[in-house]
């Protein structure tokens, strides 16, 4: 079920320098996974549809089709992010163009559903982060939204204020929701802050030995119901990232394996069956690649992990930081990063991967403009 890919020539319209989304990235748009039905995202979206569907019924819209390509408006403005926010830079939001952005998360749509009247919904989709490499970071990911108006005071009956009274239904809402996905855990909230909620909360849950954060939410700024046309109305809001919550579910280790085509992962999973254990298969052996390189004002190692992951696509593992120090006469510093090349699918030779990384020196040293050691 793969609806048609979008490709670059669709959404960039000429040679932006505004744009910073690589060729690699813009191959994502358009796959879905989360329309898959035996995938595992799809099988976690399916189950959070079920818990809300059991304790509202019929109350909660559906949307996972609501494509990634979306303002900076919809993506920032709309959610009241403000204008010097470190999301909004280049250097961890996909830039389209200087007003389009690869949505950095499903917040992007509230204000529109809200215009559009709805009060119930829940919204899945595909989300963008330029961001390091490791087992649990990819490019791409998907979350839900989650968002629920209130009119008509009830809070008042209830002898509460709009804010508790909203704040106890999310937090009774959402505590149901992490017993129906994860059974009898532990659980805590923890306070903390988003631009588009107050109070904004966090909830962990203590799974395999380690606290884990399962979402964000809170109760929305009035503003933005002031904004879309609602003034009257009270609501809250909740993010969660699919991965990570499928990751701890179903045993998953490394995140690149959501999206492999190996039917030794794929056949593994069917529709409708959250307890399933993901059965590893026989990891093929990892290649190690160092580099170093003076370092310039510039540098980030986000930039440097794009341009790693445009050469070496899903080859890349992990790229991680093992060396830094500054020359005390010159001033300069120096980095040396570790690059874990390995592939779900099969074993990569040694010329293939000297060849890889042949590029990403020239890239680095001609993109970065940094001075390789
Ligand atoms: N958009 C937030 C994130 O991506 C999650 C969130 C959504 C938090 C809605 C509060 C309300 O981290």
């Amino acid at each position: 079920a793969q609806t048609q890919s979008l490709t670059k020539e669709d959404v960039v319209k000429e040679d932006d320098p505004s744009n910073n989304v690589s060729d690699a990235i813009f191959s994502k748009l358009g796959i879905n996974l989360h329309h898959r039905p035996n995938h595992p995202l799809c099988i976690l979206k399916e189950a959070i549809y079920e818990y809300f569907e059991g304790r509202e019924p019929g109350k909660f819209q559906k949307f996972d089709k609501e494509p990634p390509v979306v303002t900076v408006k919809a993506n920032f403005d709309e959610v009241l992010v403000p204008a010097n926010h470190i999301s909004r830079s280049y250097n961890d939001t996909y830039y389209v163009n200087k007003e389009t952005v690869l949505r950095c998360h499903t917040s992007a749509h509230q204000a529109q559903k809200l215009r559009e009247g709805h009060s119930h919904f829940l919204l899945t989709g595909d989300v963008y982060r330029r961001d390091a490499i490791d087992a649990t970071h990819y490019p791409v990911f998907h979350q839900m939204e989650g968002v629920k108006v209130f009119s008509n005071d009830e809070w008042v009956d209830a002898g509460l204020s709009s804010v508790n009274y909203i704040e106890k239904d999310l937090k009774e809402c959402l505590e149901g929701l992490a017993r129906h996905l994860f059974g009898d855990v532990q659980m805590r909230w923890c306070d903390c802050y988003f631009p588009f909620t107050d109070p904004s909360f966090e909830l962990e849950i203590f799974f395999n030995g380690k606290w884990l954060e399962v979402l964000g939410c809170g109760v929305m700024e009035r503003q933005i119901l002031r904004n879309t046309g609602r003034p009257d109305d009270r609501a809250w809001a909740f993010g969660l990232g699919l991965e990570r919550l499928a990751m701890v579910l179903f045993d998953i280790p490394d995140i690149r394996l959501f999206w492999t085509d190996d039917k030794r992962f794929t056949e593994q999973f069917s529709a409708g069956e959250l307890r399933q254990k993901f059965k590893p298969f026989s990891k093929y052996p990892p290649c190690y690649k160092d580099i170093a390189f003076w370092v310039n004002d510039h540098f980030t190692e986000n930039n440097f992990c794009e341009l790693v992951r445009g050469e070496a696509g899903d080859l890349v593992e992990e790229v991680q930081l093992i060396d830094e120090f500054t020359n005390k006469k010159t001033g300069r510093t120096s980095n040396c990063f570790r690059i874990t090349y390995r592939s779900m699918e099969r074993s990569l030779t040694n010329e293939e991967i000297d060849a890889i990384q042949e590029k990403v020196r020239e890239q680095t040293a001609s993109k970065l403009k940094v001075e390789l050691r």
